[in-house]
Formats: C-alpha cells, structure tokens, sequence
C-alpha cells in the first residue's frame, strides 16, 4: 500500500505499523489472529518510509493518526528515533523511558491525548527473563558482550540496569559499535542511570577483535547480536573460529534470516553447553506491549501466552 493510501480516513479500528518493509513481517498475518482472539475487530495497515525520511513523511502519518477517529495507533520500528525527533510537538505525553531514550516505539491516543512509548526496555527484558535463569549472574559473576550498541543495545541496558535484585544484574556489560556516535549514545543515557553494572564502549567492527573479547569472558557470559547481521545485512559479527563462553547465554535478536552468529553458536553449543535463544519471543513482546497501549487492553501472562500460541504456526522456519 502506498503512504497516500495508508493515510486515508479508516472505517473500522485500525493500527499502523510504521516500518520499511513491513509487508514482509510475520505480524501482518499474526495480527488478524490475534485480533480475532481480543475481540478488536481491528485491521493492521503498513506505512513505509526510507531510512532517515524527511520530517514531513513522519508529520504525515503521527497527525493523521492524532486526527482520524479510526487510526487508533501504531508501532514504530527503525523510524523510532527519526519520527520523534520529526513529531515531537504533536504529542500530549511521552513515557520516562521515551524521553530517557529519545525514541518511541509506541503511538496511542486516550482521553483525547496523543501519547508515546518507548516499549523496547518493558519488551527486551520480558524476552531476557523468558531464558535468563533467575540469579544467574550473582552465581556465575558473568558478564554481557553485546555485539551492536543501537536502539536494541540500549533498550537491553535500560532493562538490566533497572532490575531490582544484584543477583540478576551482569556485572558488566560490553558494547561494541563500529559507530563512534552510536557509543557516545548509550554513554550519554547510561550517565543518567543509577547503576553499579560496569560499562565498557569498544569501537570496532573487526570479527576477530570481537573474538578476543568474547575469548575473554568469564563462564556463564551473555553474547548478543544485536548488529543486525544475518538479517539485515550478510554475516556474522564473529568468525567461525570464535570461542563461545562456556555454559554461556547467546542471543540472536532477530527470528528471520541467514542467522549465521546463531548457526556458529548451534554448531558450538553441545561443547560449550550454550543456551541459544532467537528474537521470536522479543518480537511478540514488543507487538502485544504496543498492543495493549493501542486497544487499551491488561495484558495478562495468560493472555500473553494465548497470543504466543496463536501466532506459533505462524513463525518462519
Ligand atoms: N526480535 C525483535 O523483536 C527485535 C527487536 C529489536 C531489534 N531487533 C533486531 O536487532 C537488530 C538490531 O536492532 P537495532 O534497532 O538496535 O538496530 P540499529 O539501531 O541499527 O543498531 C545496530 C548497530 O549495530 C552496528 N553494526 C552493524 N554491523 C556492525 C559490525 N559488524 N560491527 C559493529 N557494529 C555493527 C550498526 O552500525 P551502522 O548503523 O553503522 O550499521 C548499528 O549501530 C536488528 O536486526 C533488528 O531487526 C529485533
């Protein structure tokens, strides 16, 4: 559907997922499922905007929603720091997290007021908590190499830096950018953290450099790709001859694609003893979170888990 289309006045409720190329998600079929399954009777349309598209691509689509009676939200991906950047005006109220991270995730609309969300924190550390064993990083004193220090990155260190208990926070938490601003970033709202985890910013994009950091890991370590290799972009942030933590925690980010970092993981993981986990279950957090915000709905465990059912038959091989 063309931008011009996806802006026209809806007849019935509706949810706007603000992305590249979003016809190519799983969560355009998912949605109608799930929808049926909450009752909304809602529909999902795509609106997609070019990397860095001019503000008034952004204007567009945010006042649209504000004014259209239908257009009761929608979901920002990629665009996340872009279209708050291009609309931020236009919103009554954005969350702590959204103004901490200058990015939303979220556009909803209650009691009149145009609101933002920035869902990654609440969504990454739902994902973290569904296969972290609890106390794991008291027990191991392990730490966190997370190859790719954007939006991702610093959800993940938002979430961990807020949990309340020392045991389930890592000790310390490795970034690795090839982008000088994009560390200087998460520096920045590190600094507005209160923290005890250690941060470390390592500028690099050299596989075998990532190797080395990962080769020094203590037992029990976290390694994510949160570089979008494999997916949006060929290969793998390590090599073949990477030396995975033993007993440790690898995480691939996303579900679709080569996935090359997570097929080197697998082909290490009875040796290592490694405990593999893809992006599925982050990216039903991040849509049931959005969701909720949208339709106004309490999204229960057991709902969650209704909704993960509903939309198993539905994830790419
Ligand atoms: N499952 C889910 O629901 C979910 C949720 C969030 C994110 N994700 C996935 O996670 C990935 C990261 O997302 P994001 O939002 O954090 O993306 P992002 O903001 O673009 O961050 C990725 C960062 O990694 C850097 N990078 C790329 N290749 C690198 C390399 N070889 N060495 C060092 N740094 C490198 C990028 O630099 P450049 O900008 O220079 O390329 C960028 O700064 C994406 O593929 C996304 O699809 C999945």
């Amino acid at each position: 559907m063309s931008p011009a289309e996806a802006l026209k006045p809806q007849t019935i409720p509706t949810m706007y997922f603000v992305g590249v190329t979003t016809g190519k998600s799983s969560i355009m079929k998912v949605f109608p499922k799930w929808s049926e399954i909450l009752g909304l009777g809602a529909q999902i349309v795509g609106y997609d905007a070019p990397l860095h598209a001019p503000n008034d691509v952004y204007l567009a689509i945010v006042r649209h929603i504000k004014n259209d009676p239908l257009s009761l939200g929608g979901l920002v991906t990629t665009h996340k720091i872009d279209l708050l950047n291009a609309t931020r005006s236009e919103f009554d109220y954005l969350d702590p997290f959204a103004r901490l991270c200058g990015e939303i995730s979220s556009i909803s609309k209650r009691d009149g007021k145009l609101r933002g969300h920035a869902k990654d924190p609440v969504a990454s550390g739902l994902a973290w908590q569904a296969f972290v064993p609890k106390g794991h990083w008291g027990r191991t004193g392990a730490h966190v190499l997370c190859l790719g220090a954007g939006g991702a990155a610093v959800a993940i260190s938002v979430f961990v830096a807020g949990l309340p208990d020392r045991a389930d926070r890592p000790r310390k938490f490795i970034a690795v950018d090839r982008s000088p601003e994009r560390l200087e970033h998460l520096k920045a709202i590190r600094q507005q953290l209160d923290t005890d985890i250690e941060f470390e910013y390592v500028l690099n994009e050299d596989p075998q450099r990532n190797d080395d950091l990962m080769a020094a890991l203590p037992p029990g370590s976290m390694v994510i790709n949160a570089t979008g290799m494999g997916k949006d972009r060929p290969g793998s942030p390590v090599t073949d001859n990477a030396i995975w933590p033993q007993d440790g925690l690898v995480w691939e980010l996303n579900y679709r694609g080569e996935l090359d970092f997570m097929q080197q993981a697998r082909r290490c993981a009875e040796s290592r003893n490694l405990t593999i986990e893809d992006g599925w279950v982050y990216f039903l957090h991040g849509w049931t979170q959005v969701i909720a915000e949208v339709f106004d709905i309490q999204l229960t465990p057991e709902l969650f888990a209704k909704l993960d059912e509903a939309a198993a038959d539905l994830r790419p091989t």
